[in-house]
């Protein structure tokens, strides 16, 4: 039983990979009516994305709330750098036997532009490769700790995750331009219900989780967040599946 959260695809895709090579079933936590049945559950698995070196608010919540399992565990951090503390600090909220971080491309275009093409097939070309290892690793049941923390993880993990999770999650400096045409897709898809449209167009509520699902997946590149935006790629996994792969 593998549970995911994912803003623009990485997390979800790792995650129904892993479902597939561990014969499991990945379940998206925003669409989770009730909880699974987890007395038979022969694994627990966890993935979603790294925000600001440490894990979505989203999926520290969920787990808080999960009754706790005597059967193996694992997690798994999306990110397109480092890390950080996210595992270890993910762990205190439910236990893992393994924690892995699975470099993927990055979707934070608020803060740099997100990678180019030929990074963005380098990642996931290694991603594919790593998950292979990891299913192995699940299977058997070994206990694996494979994270790529990076410099000053302690800092960031602390000091800059509360700074973000504080200052950094205002959904006001998102707007919609003159090439949107009102189709909803954002406003359907956002995973916190922070858009509705007005008029026509999409407007947005004070806070939101930053997943980014929003101005990366706008079919007519209409959405911007402040003046920063304007210039840069957008990113989801979409474009980048195998025939057989899903999300
Ligand atoms: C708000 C936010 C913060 C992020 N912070 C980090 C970070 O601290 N370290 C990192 O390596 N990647 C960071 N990223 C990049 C994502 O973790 C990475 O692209 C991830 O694979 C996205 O997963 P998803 O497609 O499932 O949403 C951040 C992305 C967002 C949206
Ligand atoms: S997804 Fe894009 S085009 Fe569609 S309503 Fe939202 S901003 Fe407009
Ligand atoms: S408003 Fe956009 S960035 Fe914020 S939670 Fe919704 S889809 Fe994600």
């Amino acid at each position: 039983m593998i549970f995911y959260f994912s803003g623009t695809g990485n997390s979800a895709w790792a995650a129904r990979q892993l479902a597939h090579l561990t014969g499991d079933e990945a379940y998206d936590i925003t669409n989770l009516k009730e909880l699974p049945d987890m007395e038979n559950a022969k694994q627990i698995g966890f993935v979603f994305p790294v925000y600001a070196w440490g894990a979505p608010e989203i999926m520290a919540d969920f787990v808080k709330k999960l009754p706790k399992t005597q059967v193996f565990t694992f997690g798994v951090c999306t990110c397109g750098g480092d890390a950080g503390l996210t595992m270890k600090q993910f762990s205190k909220h439910y236990l893992l036997s393994s924690s892995y971080s699975l470099l993927m491309p990055n979707n934070y275009i608020i803060g740099s532009d997100t990678d180019d093409e030929g990074e963005i097939l380098q990642k996931i070309t290694a991603a594919r490769e790593e998950l292979e290892r990891m299913a192995q690793e699940i299977r058997r049941q070994e206990r694996v700790y494979r994270v790529h923390e990076g410099a000053l993880a302690g800092v960031k993990s602390h000091i800059a995750n509360f700074g973000f999770n504080k200052f950094a999650r205002s959904a006001k400096p998102f707007f919609a331009g003159d090439s949107c045409n009102g189709c909803g897709q954002c406003v359907r898809n956002c995973p916190a219900s922070t858009i509705s449209l007005r008029d026509g167009k999409p407007v947005w509520a004070a806070q939101c989780l930053q997943c980014l699902r929003c101005i990366n997946g706008c079919p007519q590149l209409a959405i911007q967040y402040g003046k920063a935006t304007a210039r840069r790629r957008r990113y989801t996994i979409r474009a980048y599946l195998l025939q057989d792969e899903q999300i």
